[in-house]
């Protein structure tokens, strides 16, 4: 079972606008410069490709999901997108920036990840990244293990250490690394429900849409006393955020 979810890319852009809007914030962090060659790993819909774009800076966002680049394209057709394994790619061309925001959670194993970004960038060319570090969705992981009776984790979730210790080793100077909590509001009374249905429902494989869909309720209450506060559901995120740039005599 890959416990990878089917994507569905119009429930991604109509409830999950947050993980773009976040997404600003990185865009900052990075700077891209005008005529910068920048990649965006995991690009899901297009929405922070289209923002770097905007500054002037030539991009091309690479996603694994058929139907997120299929929208992605639809988004914004100006715009280069490819279907690509995060963990396995290897393109024509190479970049100075390597840019990922929310996703590289799901790109496994983190080794192969980080080789093909090294691959990827131009000596002395820079990694900026946010996604789920150590202890992200632990309330809810420990939800869904209690109603299921077992424990599950198909996400990469590092600590600080253990990511920064990756990118040494594959040749980067980390200048940043920071681990925050962000917990985040999500849109409307199913907002949680919405959340498992688009994020978790990889882990309910093979399972009919019923039970699916009782199991999904059972986890919402249990959930309801730690996450729902004043009307509003929050996610408990622990997001992970690094700027790295791969040393000019790596792979030179
Ligand atoms: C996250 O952005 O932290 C996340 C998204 C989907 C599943 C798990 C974590």
């Amino acid at each position: 079972m890959s416990e990878q979810p089917q994507w569905n890319a119009d429930l991604y852009q109509d409830k999950h606008a947050f993980v773009w809007q976040y997404g600003s914030d990185l865009v900052t962090l990075l700077a891209p410069q005008p005529g910068e060659k920048i990649l965006d790993l995991g690009c899901g819909t297009g929405q922070l490709t289209a923002k770097l774009a905007e500054t002037g800076a030539m991009v091309m966002g690479i996603d694994n999901s058929p139907d997120m680049i299929t929208q992605a394209r639809e988004n914004y057709p100006q715009l280069e997108f490819l279907v690509a394994n995060g963990a396995d790619f290897s393109l024509d061309k190479s970049f100075d920036a390597i840019f990922s925001n929310a996703a590289l959670h799901w790109m496994k194993p983190p080794e192969a990840v980080i080789a093909c970004i090294s691959r990827a960038l131009k000596p002395g060319g820079r990694f900026v990244a946010e996604f789920g570090g150590k202890g992200n969705v632990d309330i809810v992981l420990e939800a869904i293990a209690s109603t299921l009776n077992r424990e599950v984790n198909p996400w990469y979730f590092p600590s600080i250490g253990e990511y920064t210790t990756l990118l040494e080793k594959e040749g980067f100077l980390v200048r940043e690394a920071y681990l925050f909590a962000r917990p985040t509001a999500l849109q409307g009374e199913e907002g949680m429900g919405d959340w498992l249905t688009m994020f978790a429902s990889g882990i309910l494989e093979g399972i009919s849409q019923q039970k699916q869909a009782d199991i999904i309720a059972s986890i919402v209450e249990k959930l309801r006393p730690k996450l729902y506060r004043d009307g509003t559901w929050f996610l408990d995120y622990q997001r992970i955020r690094v700027v790295a740039y791969k040393l000019a005599c790596v792979g030179t």
